[in-house]
């Protein structure tokens, strides 16, 4: 194996970014060495999602693109990992000639006896779950990052059931990591000059581990880590912990800002989900939020035309976003799934049309939303992580505020890494634009500097 160039495409998710990352360290300890195109490599994996439809016809898309290259090079080898090798297994191999090995998201230390199968002239495929696996001792190489900012995976898997998710069928049950591997982890990043750590699980407030829940968690790992800024994704607002709450409040290095998901504004919709909280508590939690944490950021996800949708529920909707006033939304048309709840006992009955009209009045609400926020923000201070030079200009730079909000400044003597403290001039729905003040540092800023709600 030891000779062999190896790329990793990756689609979905954060955590399917971070298990690149695993996968990695995998083929790096069997001598093999990674490559940053996909013509350069022997082995090709593609680390794929299922959550929609179109997010599989993309994967489906580049699989051909790698048939034409298998056709060139008799030699290589096309791997499917992720979400969707569940779904097709054998299927794949058989059916479509496209791909070699197949991978399940629980059965990437199995890759090396898989790729010397497919060595030895067979097809191979490892697609279990598995209820304790969190990949806890493998300590991920992160080559393809910008150096500054890092996902740490602190659990696997789901057992929320959604009505409308894949994500427990593709990725099984939750499980959670040891904290002693996780602290580990950010120990090591910290001694390689990372400046923020994003916390990753589909679940993040049933981390539990021994007697650690995840505020003790989220406690220790910035109390560890004092000049390293930590976000999560994604709570679930059914059970989001109060005491985590109060100490982002406190902490300066835990972010003021929170994802928290609502999916749907009505109680009817909300049940049809199964997501056991009501709009009502919903909003309380919100209120809260902001009560606790002034001027806190709040980004959610939300699903449009999921089944039997009508038009006050997709009011109540828009209505709540309204409400709440998210600074960042990932908004998304229904797309049905195999084996969820919705696929079995529920029609999806919400014409192509409306769907994508819903979607694109809730988009519309929210991009107008982002520009009042963003308008609010001029004049403001904030301490941004500088992540690299802007994409429009090699003459500036680009980095998030502490409130995960994207900035764009002049280059001048500062460079990837650094915190600059910046004062907003300008904005756009989707940018701020500022002018860097001085250099600083999460205690200076933090000491100095009240920040404005
Ligand atoms: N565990 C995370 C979500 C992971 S999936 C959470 O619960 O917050 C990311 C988002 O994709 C979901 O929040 C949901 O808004 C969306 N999504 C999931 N399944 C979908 C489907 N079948 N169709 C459309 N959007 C979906
Ligand atoms: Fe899917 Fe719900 Fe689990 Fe999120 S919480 S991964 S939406 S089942
Ligand atoms: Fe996609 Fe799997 Fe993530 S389905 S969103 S890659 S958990």
């Amino acid at each position: 194996m030891s000779d062999k160039r190896f790329y990793i495409e990756t689609y979905g998710c954060q955590m399917n970014m971070a298990d690149s990352e695993v996968v990695n360290s995998i083929l790096m300890d069997e001598g093999m060495s990674p490559v940053h195109s996909a013509e350069e490599a022997d082995v090709i994996f593609v680390n794929t999602c299922s959550i929609r439809e179109n997010a599989e016809t993309r994967v489906w898309n580049r699989l051909k693109e790698f048939r034409s290259l298998k056709k060139e090079k008799k030699d290589l080898t096309v791997g499917v990992l992720g979400c969707m090798a569940e779904r097709i297994k054998e299927n794949i191999i058989e059916k479509e000639q496209l791909v070699d090995i197949v991978v399940g998201p629980d059965a990437y230390r199995d890759i090396p006896n898989l790729l010397k199968e497919v060595n030895d002239g067979r097809k191979a495929v490892n697609v279990l779950l598995s209820l304790e696996e969190t990949y806890a001792d493998i300590t991920p190489v992160r080559t393809s990052g910008n150096g500054v900012t890092a996902f740490v995976s602190i659990m696997r898997g789901c057992d929320n059931m959604c009505a409308f998710c894949v994500v427990p069928f593709t990725r099984g049950r939750e499980r959670s990591r040891p904290l002693s591997s996780i602290m580990d982890e950010i120990s090591q990043l910290n001694d390689q000059g990372y400046k923020e750590v994003t916390v990753l699980g589909q679940n993040v407030n049933s981390y539990q581990y021994e007697d650690i829940d995840f505020t003790k968690l989220m406690d220790e790992v910035s109390k560890a880590n004092p000049e390293i800024r930590f976000r999560f994704s994604s709570p679930h607002p059914k059970d989001f912990p109060e005491p985590l709450l109060h100490l982002i409040a406190e902490r300066p290095n835990l972010c003021n800002y929170i994802h928290i998901p609502a999916q749907a504004g009505s109680d009817t919709m909300l049940e049809r989900m199964r997501r056991p909280y009501t709009r009502d508590q919903y909003l309380k939690l919100i209120d809260r939020m902001r009560e606790i944490i002034p001027g806190v950021s709040l980004s959610t996800d939300i699903i449009a035309g999921f089944c039997d949708e009508t038009e006050e529920e997709h009011e109540a909707t828009m209505s709540l976003m309204k409400i709440v006033e998210y600074d960042l939304a990932y908004m998304f048309a229904y797309s049905e799934r195999e084996r969820t709840l919705a696929a079995r006992k529920y029609e999806d009955n919400v014409p192509e049309k409306i769907k994508k009209r819903r979607l694109t009045e809730i988009i519309k609400q929210q991009m107008a939303i982002q520009e009042k926020n963003n308008k609010d923000e001029v004049a403001r201070r904030h301490l941004v992580l500088v992540e690299g030079t802007s994409k429009k200009s090699d003459e500036q730079l680009s980095g998030r505020t502490d409130t995960n909000k994207m900035v764009v400044f002049d280059k001048k003597n500062f460079k990837k890494g650094d915190y600059v403290e910046v004062e907003v001039t300008d904005y756009t729905s989707a940018t701020l634009i500022a002018k860097p003040i001085r250099k600083s540092s999460i205690a200076e800023f933090y000491n100095q500097t009240v920040v404005t709600a």
